[in-house]
């Protein structure tokens, strides 16, 4: 059993993934059946494979025959699930238990989007959200408004789950943002994010959002201060009118000057925190009945995740999957293919999604863990990563299981392009998809010629959505949270904490000061000598 030893942890114990017996059949199943597991043979012998490896959940149909498992590596895998306490730990999640032991907090993204009265926190999280959407139709408001007072830009500065949410979901949903607003999101401390973007705008036309969890972090506050030491510069009055926070700390915001702070609070993560305060560009882009929209398909996973039983629950099979990859064919990383140029941005936010909340190598109490967590999750929209990196999924040595998400139907036409010519390249963007998620399992062999030979059986999953919109992402979002936290909850880790950010900040502080103009030269004793001498090349 593994037990917290942090104080005030209210997570249930459960049993390390490696010690059960449905861990044990796991690994005899794999030598007897899956190390040499054919999928072209699977759907020769099964014609109902399709059928039976498919399934519906809110706004998401899965097809996971593609995948190098049968019904008995399911059945092994749904008893991991049930050995390592992952329903009960759900549970205690959505019950608002202290399941992030290393920062004694709970851990509650999903009391976010629940109506009034079904989770915990239910009075300030509306009261917040009510006051944050009448704000976005405000914004809305003053961008149909003429000048003087009419906004044309939302700036958010932010970093992390501060940015790659927000930006992530309004650039998804920009065929319905608002057409008189434009949204930049700058993010890295390097200045040029910050200064292309002011380059482009006018202070009495824009709406900054401050946005940090805690509003501490460094490229944050630089990037923020450097905003209104320009916005003062160049004419800008009224601050109070033009600078916005998104924040839990509210004290450090009030101190920065800014008067309007959304809070929100120490239980929503930064990588879960899309639905809080955090998400006001996006209910700025789309409105406050859109915004209620991404709540309500987020919510209706919630539920799916809440109450499905393990074998037909799909963030719970496609974490349970991730784990049969990671730790049976050990496969170490997932490929993201969206074939939604709108999607552009969702390998990037799930990136930390996934690898902020299980790249870890201990579990809850601290013990080194035998076995490998996270794999490396990576992608670019579908049909331009077929003409970069394909090639090596298709015939690179290592096997690489590929998540395909295809829309039904397109987005709206947005600019120039015809109905007939968005429908026609519409298709031909489905054709693509499927044609790739074919070409990776079925291969084609070429006895003469081995640079033609792709060897196949190469498993992908296909996520398919009516079309995209507020709701469908949502839902969408929300399958990806529960999935990352089924895999983290087998292998018995604090999904929810951070630590491995913490050590480059503070050698970043120390090494700060040495770069300044006159700084007296690192001592040897102090610094090791690739960076010392890395620092006086940088400083000649
Ligand atoms: O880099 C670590 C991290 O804490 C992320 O988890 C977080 O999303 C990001 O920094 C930004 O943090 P904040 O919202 O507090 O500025």
């Amino acid at each position: 059993m593994t037990a917290s030893p942090f104080p005030g942890s209210t997570a249930p114990q459960s049993t390390r993934c490696d010690r059960t017996a449905a861990w044990a059949a796991l690994a005899g199943h794999f030598e007897a059946h899956g190390r040499d597991f054919d999928l072209r043979e699977a759907f020769a012998r099964d014609p109902r494979r399709f059928e039976s490896m498919s399934l519906d959940a809110p706004e998401v149909f899965a097809d996971l025959s593609k995948n190098l498992l049968d019904a008995a590596t399911l059945r092994f895998l749904a008893d991991l699930a049930r050995e390592c306490g992952v329903e009960a730990q759900r549970d205690a999640m959505l019950a608002g238990a202290i399941v992030n032991d290393t920062e004694r907090r709970a851990v509650l993204h999903t009391a976010l989007r629940a109506p009034p009265g079904s989770a915990p926190f239910g009075a300030e999280v509306h009261a917040v959200l009510d006051a944050m959407l009448a704000f976005a139709e405000t914004v809305r408001g003053r961008a149909d408004g003429a000048a003087p007072g009419r906004l044309r830009h939302v700036v958010n500065i932010g970093i992390g789950g501060s940015d790659l949410g927000p930006q992530m979901a309004v650039r998804a949903l920009a065929d319905i943002a608002h057409p008189g607003l434009s949204f930049h999101f700058v993010a890295n401390v390097d200045g040029a994010d910050l200064a292309s973007v002011l380059a482009r705008v006018l202070p009495s036309e824009t709406l900054f959002v401050v946005a940090s969890k805690t509003f501490t972090t460094q490229e944050t506050m630089t990037n923020a201060e450097t905003a209104r030491a320009w916005f003062l510069a160049h004419g800008g009055t009224r601050i109070e009118e033009h600078f916005v926070a998104a924040t839990s700390n509210v004290e450090a915001a009030a101190r920065f000057g800014i008067t309007r702070t959304f809070g929100f609070w120490d239980w929503v993560g930064g990588r879960y925190s899309l639905w809080s305060a955090i998400g006001l560009p996006i209910a700025i882009a789309i409105g406050a009945g859109g915004f209620r929209e991404l709540l309500a398909g987020a919510r209706a996973m919630d539920e799916h995740f809440a109450q499905a039983p393990v074998e037909r629950n799909l963030p719970m099979l496609l974490g349970l999957v991730d784990v049969w990859y990671r730790n049976f064919h050990g496969f170490t990383s997932r490929c993201i293919a969206p074939y939604a140029h709108a999607l552009q941005r969702l390998p990037a936010y799930l990136q930390q999604l996934e690898m902020e909340s299980n790249g870890k190598r201990v579990d809850r109490s601290g013990a080194p863990l035998p076995f490998a967590t996270s794999p490396v999750v990576w992608g670019e929209p579908g049909t331009n990563a077929q003409h970069a990196y394909f090639q090596m999924l298709h015939q690179g040595s290592d096997v690489v299981p590929v998540e395909f998400i295809l829309l039904r139907q397109s987005s709206a036409v947005a600019g120039g392009i015809s109905p007939e010519a968005s429908a026609r390249q519409h298709r031909m963007l489905l054709a693509n998809g499927l044609a790739q998620s074919q070409a990776l399992m079925q291969g084609r062999a070429s006895a003469d010629e081995p640079h033609r030979d792709f060897p196949g059986n190469r498993p992908s999953t296909t996520l398919l959505l009516e079309r995209l919109t507020p709701r469908s992402l949502g839902a969408l979002l929300a399958l990806y949270e529960h999935r990352v936290f089924t895999s983290g909850a087998v292998w018995g880790i604090d999904s929810f904490d951070q630590w491995g950010v913490e050590l480059g900040k503070s050698l970043g502080s120390r090494l700060l000061p040495l770069l300044e103009p006159g700084a007296a030269s690192p001592l040897a004793a102090d610094i090791d000598a690739s960076t010392a001498g890395l620092l006086r090349r940088l400083r000649a």
